[in-house]
């Protein structure tokens, strides 16, 4: 069974999890709204990561004999500056949720749960590959400038991402 500590801790990280897809769903309305579509859904495929984050943890939890608890979110932001200010904040967002993951990561070790170490080792993986994604749009777009015609390349390119739900990825 999982300690009291370990199972809060995991429980704020779900409602982390869910904090970021809010996010990245705002983020995909605003991006929508600038006539933005690829972009927009690549944040939408970027929300629906995220919520599967928030559910493996959730059964995490559960799978260990421990309570999954739900808490209030905060709300998100409505609007952004620009297309590259949207990604900025996200590239920031991520580099906060590695901080998080990596805490937990001490947490397990301090409190010896191996199984919740070998766990989060998942979501290490993930924030190395979250970071870089992130950063490479925002890369692309610094390298811009204003072009309208590479906007619009890098738009219909990000419309084709393809979701990939956590738990297919273990
Ligand atoms: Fe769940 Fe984007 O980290």
């Amino acid at each position: 069974m999982i300690s009291e500590k370990m199972q809060n801790a995991l429980n704020d990280q779900v409602n982390a999890e869910f904090h970021s897809a809010h996010l990245y769903l705002a983020m995909s309305s605003y991006l929508e709204s600038i006539d933005l579509p690829g972009f927009a859904h690549w944040m939408r495929i970027q929300y629906q990561e995220e919520v599967s984050h928030a559910e493996k943890i959730f059964d995490y939890v559960i799978e260990r004999d421990g309570r999954a608890v739900l808490q209030s979110f905060q709300a998100p932001p409505v609007e952004w500056n620009s297309v590259l200010d949207a990604f900025g904040a996200a590239y920031q967002h991520e580099q906060k949720v590695t901080g998080l993951i990596n805490n937990l990561v001490d947490m397990a070790l301090s409190e010896k749960d191996h199984a919740a170490h070998i766990f989060l080792q998942w979501f290490v993986n993930e924030q190395v590959e979250e970071e870089a994604s992130v950063k490479a749009v925002v890369q692309q777009l610094k390298l811009l400038g204003d072009s309208k015609g590479g906007l619009f390349q890098i738009d219909r390119e990000l419309g084709r991402r393809v979701f990939t739900p956590a738990v297919a990825t273990e």
